[in-house]
């Protein structure tokens, strides 16, 4: 039988958010419909914003020629490579990653190219450890390898000192003129140093549109360029994003998942809910994990609001995996403080089965597992921890995914984007700005002397010194 879209529809339960289920935590149905006129309004908004060309992530999912040039791109540089190499970080890296993780699954570079088929090892370097960066030298062959050098801004630190790193070592041994066809640079089209080099040495570039931030680009070249060279059906990775835009497309809250969960966040971060758990029941969803949590941190842990108040808003994320973290964090989450969102996410259909073998007959305690899969474990697992936490009144929630594929995985990331920001605006912030992160690279620059930083520096060697008493 042919599969339709609806069939991969991506479903959200919140029941365990409810009163009724979680108890006087929870939230009322009346709660809900009493904000019908700040959901009104925080959809004006976006709706003002799009038709305005601010909300550039919603414009992403129907980029299909640029889809096509890079899938074209992907088919010429593939056939040259082994190992396909990210150098970015935050919105720059993130994406890549969980992307990768979760349709390519978590052992994907230890398969043959061949089981691969014919497409390159995937790794993203969002770490300047320098034991992490010369262990990775030592290992890379070079001859085999193409670097993309992501960043919107075009000059942050830590990208560009890794850039300079390797394309170092990538110049010593192939020569700066092959050297030229495995650099391909993705960053801001009008402006920044990494746009002027890739002019300047001939770089293949790719551009980000000027109205997409960074923890919102994983559906433009960012993301989509790792993804189809790792054979990622990026075509259908915007065809779930579109699909999820057009179930989100009005103010009906009851009928849109991403302004429901928003909402209920939202509802709860008034409840003292201050804490938002991402707990994905699939190991390849895990770095799902770290992406949400660096858009929804970012985004919205804000001092100010959009008149000026000082609000110091924000919800921390935190990252958990079902099962694993059942065995580290669930105590918490049962018996501590009542201050957190739990989101689930399941999966009903995985890609494999796994049956768990009937033996050691003589052992009820163990043998009840056999005849079982570890499909139906896990499930079950997850299950019975909603469940759990439900029973200490802990407000949680549940996305379900019919499987993991590109069309899923699709609408989760918008989804969550869209949540985001319509999040930022019922709570009047701008979810789109980070001067909190501005504050830490500028502190950076100034201490490694770059020209234009001299007053930072000045302030910098202001500061009261460290005092060893304090150190032990
Ligand atoms: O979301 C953001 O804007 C940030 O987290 C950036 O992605 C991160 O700081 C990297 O910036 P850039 O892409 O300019 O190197």
């Amino acid at each position: 039988m042919k599969q339709s879209y609806e069939d991969f529809k991506i479903r959200f339960d919140y029941n365990n958010m409810m009163k009724e289920f979680v108890g006087d935590g929870g939230i009322t149905f009346e709660e809900i419909e009493s904000m019908e006129q700040d959901i009104k309004k925080a959809h004006r908004e976006i709706i003002q914003k799009r038709q305005g060309n601010v909300l550039g992530f919603m414009q992403l999912p129907y980029q299909q020629q640029l889809a096509k040039e890079i899938m074209e791109f992907s088919k010429s540089i593939k056939e040259k490579i082994d190992n396909f190499v990210v150098l970015g970080i935050g919105g720059s890296a993130l994406g890549n990653i969980a992307l990768n993780y979760a349709i390519n699954k978590p052992y994907y570079n230890l398969l043959t190219k061949e089981q691969r088929k014919g497409c390159p090892r995937l790794f993203v370097l969002d770490n300047i450890d320098p034991e992490f960066i010369s262990g990775f030298l030592e290992i890379l062959d070079l001859e085999k390898t193409a670097f993309n050098v992501i960043t919107k801004s075009g000059g942050t630190s830590e990208t560009m000192s890794s850039f300079m790193v390797f394309r170092k070592a990538l110049i010593d041994k192939i020569g700066e003129q092959r050297a030229r066809d495995r650099i391909i640079v993705t960053t801001d089209s009008k402006k920044g140093s990494l746009l002027e080099i890739s002019k300047k040495y001939g770089y293949k570039a790719f551009y980000i549109p000027e109205n997409v931030g960074g923890r919102f680009s994983v559906l433009s070249p960012v993301g989509l360029l790792s993804a189809a060279v790792c054979g990622i059906d990026i075509m259908q990775l915007l065809d779930g994003a579109k699909y999820m835009d057009e179930i989100c497309k009005g103010d009906d809250v009851f009928k849109n998942p991403a302004y429901m969960n928003g909402l209920l966040h939202h509802i709860a971060m008034k409840k003292d809910k201050n804490i938002s758990v991402m707990m994905p029941y699939s190991q390849s969803l895990k770095y799902i994990s770290d992406w949400y949590s660096q858009l929804w941190a970012e985004s919205l842990g804000k001092k100010y609001d959009i008149k000026g108040n000082i609000v110091n808003t924000g919800q921390t994320p935190v990252k958990a995996l079902g099962v694993t973290d059942q065995h580290s964090q669930i105590q918490l989450y049962n018996e501590g403080p009542n201050d957190k969102v739990i989101t689930f996410i399941r999966v009903e259909n995985f890609e494999d089965t796994v049956e768990i073998p009937n033996m050691f007959e003589d052992m009820e305690n163990v043998s009840y597992l056999g005849g079982h899969t570890m499909n139906q474990l896990i499930n079950y697992e997850q299950r019975a921890t909603e469940i759990a936490v439900t029973k200490s009144g802990k407000l949680n929630c549940t996305i379900i995914l019919p499987e993991i594929n590109e069309f899923t995985i699709g609408q989760l990331l918008y989804m969550f984007e869209l949540e985001t920001a319509f999040v930022g605006e019922l709570l009047q912030i701008n979810a789109f700005d980070q001067p909190g992160v501005e504050e830490g690279k500028n502190a950076t620059y100034a201490m490694m002397g770059r020209p234009g930083y001299q007053d930072k520096k000045a302030e910098l060697d202001n500061m009261p010194r460290k005092k060893s008493k304090y150190i032990i």
